[in-house]
């Protein structure tokens, strides 16, 4: 087996970050790359979650990151890109990551009925974030557990009104600290909701 490239301390996997980048020039599709993977790894080593879920997988820079953060985390994730899905197992690989990563392929409505409650963390980076996934992702997050969102600028129409209610309401959530430049929200699920 080849031996894994070195981990860069500040901006792990930038190589893959790099390699999202020209892959979305080339291909055209929609793999925008996270801009801010080392406010991922901090979160995860400062919450050390055990169970991931994450919306979009590209070519697996953000998984690599959350795994990177937490030694003892198990990270699924889901791409409907077969394409995608491809590069990113690949990259996973690379790095020896494939027994704590799994790329589920599918689209995300279909994929999250198959999972299992019991998250830790789970971050949405698809496209824009739509109410119903962000419901089901609520109800797959242990009580205290972490949704990060991005995109959020992305939603329009009523859709988005209700999903910033629903964000917004205090009885499910609690807003901490916004990542990747306040564009990203990040908030703890609260013990009531379900
Ligand atoms: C913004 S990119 C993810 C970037 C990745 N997290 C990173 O930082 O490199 C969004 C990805 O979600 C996938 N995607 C978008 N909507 C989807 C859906 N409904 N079901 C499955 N995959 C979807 C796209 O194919 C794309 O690869």
């Amino acid at each position: 087996m080849a031996t894994p490239p070195p981990i860069p301390f500040d901006n792990a996997f930038a190589d893959i970050q790099a390699a999202t980048r020209r892959h979305r020039a080339q291909h055209g599709c929609g793999a925008y790359t996270f801009e801010d993977g080392p406010a991922l790894i901090r979160l995860a080593r400062t919450r050390l979650p055990k169970r991931v879920l994450e919306l979009g997988t590209a070519l697996g820079y953000t998984a690599c990151c959350l795994a990177h953060g937490s030694p003892l985390v198990q990270v699924d994730t889901i791409e409907g890109d077969p394409e995608h899905v491809t590069l990113a197992r690949a990259q996973i690989a690379r790095y020896n990551l494939s027994s704590r990563v799994t790329v589920h392929h599918g689209q995300f409505d279909a994929v999250l009925s198959r999972l299992s409650p019991g998250y830790d963390l789970a971050f949405f980076d698809g496209f824009a974030p739509p109410l119903d996934i962000i419901l089901r992702m609520r109800h797959l997050l242990n009580d205290d557990g972490v949704l990060v969102c991005s995109n959020l600028q992305l939603a329009g129409g009523s859709d988005a009104q209700l999903l910033a209610a629903e964000l917004a309401n205090p009885k499910h959530w609690q807003r901490l600290d916004p990542i990747e430049g306040g564009r990203t929200a990040v908030l703890a699920k609260r013990p009531s909701s379900v």
